[in-house]
């Protein structure tokens, strides 16, 4: 890309794979901007400078000379600004520290970014996030101005950021280099606001004026998320069918309302998938590599490395299925743990990858306990091990409640772990049913259910089990047709690129109808 044409991007986040992940939001985030800079942009990242990141062993970042004094009610905190090149990019990731608020993670004490697990075995939010994360809103747009970053596109992700389009808008767009900056907003989760106490509005440095139902408040309380979905140029959610959905009571989280009325500004990019990470025919962490002409041996040598892992009896013709989710309430953990056992009871295994709600963990292990040679279950977060479940894997579950994008669908299509899902927001834009005339089409690549209901959820289940049962050749081409597709982050970054040039377009215009002078 010519000189003139290079966008200066900042992404903000509270994770980034590589250096900190809970789930899809890190992966973006990392994923996003090296697409981005692939395609010639100049893109920093900007995080906290978690305990996890400091001290990692891989990917170790360094202090730089650059030290802010953020504004934080009446206090002015201090905080360094630390660096490290985001892993097989050009793109740089700025950390910043500050001890206090950010490094307190450590996962064998139960602690991690957000949350803590307290002496009855539950995840707990800090006591301090909201003044953790408004401390990190306005330190992000402290660090730009400090490091003279001069974005044309500040685009920032999730509630954890929400405050910085605000601030933005409100207080820093006076600021020199700033005045030509657009901002995005992207939701990946809609139900995760980020809701506070009003009294937390003074830390913030946003105006007594500005929470009102139109702005910062919903529901007596300061929402993050609603600040950014307020206070940004445009707005991004992670899928078009997730665009869509969050306009109505049923997904709106309570914000349905502010999202019909900002619809012009809004719309769905579905996320990619980094091959260079999940690829079988390279994955450092399979047992076998394959490709679409070797998907049956080099399926079939994962699938025996798995059953040994769960301890489950190695029987090539017995279907395996799997899932690897965050276990809480979206991921439709419910149906799963209801409908495993009539899916057990006819012989299939299982094996279950995850961690979140104590209730959901009671839940599988009772089943496990009742079928300990057929359900493998491992609680906890493990990267390798999710590689290894959809390489060893043929049917992934992913009976989602809702779903803005999903990952885990997209390595399974690659892997060809066929995938049953529920069709909605992500997984009603990338998986096709097979049905006859998809099969005819050679477009089918899954298997698609509506209501959420245990029998809408099993039938899809036993639709997929009668292919594989009745019909390997077809099974095997389903298969093959998911791992043929591009879902890779090039095709996702090129359609932000395209939101973030209509952004600068519009700012263009309102700055010439708008003359500086005049702010
Ligand atoms: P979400 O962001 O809602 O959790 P996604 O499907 O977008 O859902 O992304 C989930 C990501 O987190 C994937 O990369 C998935 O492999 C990973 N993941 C989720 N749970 C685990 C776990 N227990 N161990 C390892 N990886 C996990
Ligand atoms: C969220 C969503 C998930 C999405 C991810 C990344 O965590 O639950 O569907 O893929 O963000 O955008």
């Amino acid at each position: 890309m010519a000189e003139q044409n290079a966008l200066r991007i900042v992404v903000t986040a509270a994770e980034v794979v590589g250096f900190a992940k809970t789930g899809g939001l890190a992966d973006v985030c990392g994923s996003l901007p090296r697409a981005l800079a692939q395609r010639g942009h100049q893109v920093a990242v900007i995080m906290p400078l978690y305990r996890g990141v400091r001290f990692s062993k891989k990917n170790v970042p360094t202090p730089t000379e650059t030290t802010l004094a953020v504004p934080l009610g009446e206090r002015t905190v201090p905080s360094r600004i630390w660096t490290a090149p985001l892993p097989d990019s050009s793109a740089t990731v700025y950390f910043i520290e500050e001890a206090s608020y950010f490094e307190r993670d450590d996962p064998t004490h139960g602690r991690g970014l957000y949350q803590f697990t307290n002496e009855h075995g539950q995840k707990t939010d800090y006591w301090d996030n909201g003044e953790r994360f408004a401390f990190f809103g306005r330190a992000v747009l402290e660090a730009i101005h400090a490091l003279h970053l001069r974005p044309d596109i500040l685009h920032a992700n999730d509630w954890q950021v929400g405050l910085v389009p605000a601030l933005l808008a409100e207080v820093y767009r006076r600021h020199a280099g700033l005045e030509q900056t657009s901002s995005l907003f992207t939701i990946h989760n809609l139900a995760y606001q980020g809701s506070f106490p009003a009294e937390m509005l003074w830390l913030t440095g946003l105006g007594n004026h500005l929470y009102n139902q139109h702005q910062l408040e919903a529901y007596g309380r300061l929402n993050f998320l609603k600040a950014g979905m307020v206070f940004a140029d445009r707005i991004s959610t992670v899928s078009s069918s997730y665009a869509q959905e969050i306009q109505t009571g049923e997904y709106g989280y309570g914000l349905d309302g502010v999202l019909r009325e900002r619809a012009q500004r809004l719309s769905g990019i579905v996320n990619g998938v980094e091959y260079g990470d999940w690829n079988p025919a390279t994955d450092k962490y399979i047992a076998a590599h394959y490709t679409p002409a070797t998907l049956a041996e080099g399926k079939a040598q994962c699938k025996a490395d798995l059953q040994r892992f769960f301890k489950l009896p190695v029987q090539a013709d017995v279907p395996l299925l799997g899932v690897v989710a965050r276990l809480v309430d979206q991921k439709g953990v419910d149906l799963i743990a209801a409908g495993a056992y009539r899916l057990l009871n006819q012989g299939v295994q299982i094996v279950i990858l995850g961690e979140g709600d104590p209730h959901f963990h009671h839940q599988l292990q009772q089943v496990q306990q009742r079928y300990p040679r057929q359900l493998g279950l491992y609680i906890g977060f493990d990267e390798k091990l999710a590689h290894r479940i959809e390489a060893g894997i043929d049917i992934f579950l992913m009976p989602s409640r809702y779903e803005p994008s999903g990952l885990n669908q997209l390595y399974s299509l690659k892997y060809g772990a066929v995938p049953v899902v529920r069709a909605t927001g992500g997984l009603a834009d990338t998986i096709t049913d097979t049905n006859a005339s998809t099969l005819a089409a050679g477009t089918a690549t899954g298997f698609r259910f509506v209501p959420y209901t245990v029998d809408a959820f099993l039938d899809a289940v036993q639709r997929a089990l009668a292919l594989y049962w009745g019909q390997p050749p077809v099974w095997q081409q389903v298969a093959r047709t998911g791992m043929e597709q591009d879902w890779s982050w090039d095709r996702s970054a090129r359609a932000y690129e395209a939101l973030y040039r209509l952004l600068q377009a519009e700012r263009t215009a309102a700055t010439v109808l708008r003359p500086r002078s005049h702010w």
